[in-house]
């Protein structure tokens, strides 16, 4: 090859090169855990599955650990389109589209298969339509976190005369105040990111969070009893700034919807192929797991009595938890 031809074909290679890298996307997706929970674990297989379906041109960076931002600040953020993606809880979300409160109406997701069924189907879908209406985000995907379960650094918990006199941080939602109320605690409500340093410094006794969460944040390190009620089973989407969605052309917008479809069945498996795992290894690390007495009945009777009327209006009726119970044969 001459000198000339040479040099050409390199100027020719190193300017695809440049182009390539300058029409290339990188995406900045908040996350509010800290890397290791299922939120992380969504994230990671969206940013491979978007990168494989462009071909490399759309890529994802994950920021975990609310490095930008509490998990509500996020969605005001991604509604303004100032952030791409945010990975949050479902009751994080609640606060800015009601509706959603049916996913986290305490006791009526029974299992990870009702989870499945409500989000992937058309509950699901209407879902999306009004995040997209009222808080300006698209949920894209679904990590499956596990039932929340209470833990506190006093006592071991079983009956709700155990959890009168703890201090117990709640997300701010009403939800999951009015059940705290039902069982005869006022909780505190407190921003995701304050969370680790309250139960540190003793400023709450205790919390609820999935398995999955208090491994990934060590809670094992500040807290020693669990009790593994099943209020609420923990959904944390994968939201999209609907801004930044209606900018990208219909093919990465497809791109997009893919992967967090494709993300979504990764979470799925991920939970029920690792959760027993992560239980094991918090009381390995310490935690002692107490089983609320009388299979819970206290706790359900008096969240699903009390709670559930107090929540019809935002929900849209009645008939609306009807239905969605009757989706899931109830
Ligand atoms: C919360 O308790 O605020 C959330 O469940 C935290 C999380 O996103 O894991």
């Amino acid at each position: 090859m001459t000198l000339k031809k040479w040099l050409t074909g390199s100027v020719w290679a190193a300017s695809l090169l440049l182009a390539t890298a300058a029409s290339a996307t990188t995406f900045k997706v908040a996350i509010g855990d800290a890397a290791g929970g299922t939120q992380y674990e969504l994230g990671k297989a969206f940013a491979e599955q978007l990168k494989e379906k462009s071909g490399g041109s759309m890529t994802a960076d994950l920021f975990p650990n609310s490095q930008l931002g509490d998990e509500q600040d996020t969605i005001n953020d991604a509604a303004m389109g100032l952030l791409d993606f945010s990975i949050l809880a479902i009751n994080n979300i609640t606060p800015f589209s009601p509706s959603v409160a049916v996913l986290t109406l305490p006791y009526v997701i029974q299992s990870v298969e009702d989870a499945k069924i409500l989000t992937q189907g058309d509950v699901g879908k209407e879902l999306t339509e009004n995040t997209i209406r009222d808080a300006g985000v698209r949920i894209i995907g679904w990590s499956y976190s596990g039932f929340r379960v209470l833990t506190n650094s006093k006592r071991p918990v079983r009956t709700l005369d155990d959890l009168k006199g703890l201090i117990i941080r709640v997300p701010k939602n009403e939800l999951m105040i009015a059940s705290y109320n039902a069982w005869g605690v006022n909780p505190t409500p407190m921003a995701w990111n304050e969370t680790f340093t309250a139960l540190q410094q003793g400023v709450v006794d205790g919390q609820d969070n999935p398995y999955m969460t208090i491994s990934a944040m060590k809670f094992d390190e500040v807290q020693k009893y669990i009790t593994p009620i099943r209020y609420l089973f923990s959904l944390e989407p994968l939201v999209m700034s609907e801004q930044v969605f209606q900018a990208q052309t219909p093919e990465v917008q497809a791109w997009i919807l893919a992967a967090g479809q494709a993300a979504t069945e990764h979470s799925y498996e991920y939970i029920q192929a690792t959760e027993e795992r992560i239980k094991q290894e918090l009381q390995a690390a310490g935690m002692e797991i107490v089983e609320p007495a009388n299979n819970e009945q206290e706790w359900i009777e008096a969240a699903t009595t009390k709670v559930w009327p107090a929540f019809y209006d935002s929900i849209g009726g009645k008939e609306r938890l009807d239905a969605i119970l009757a989706t899931l044969n109830r």
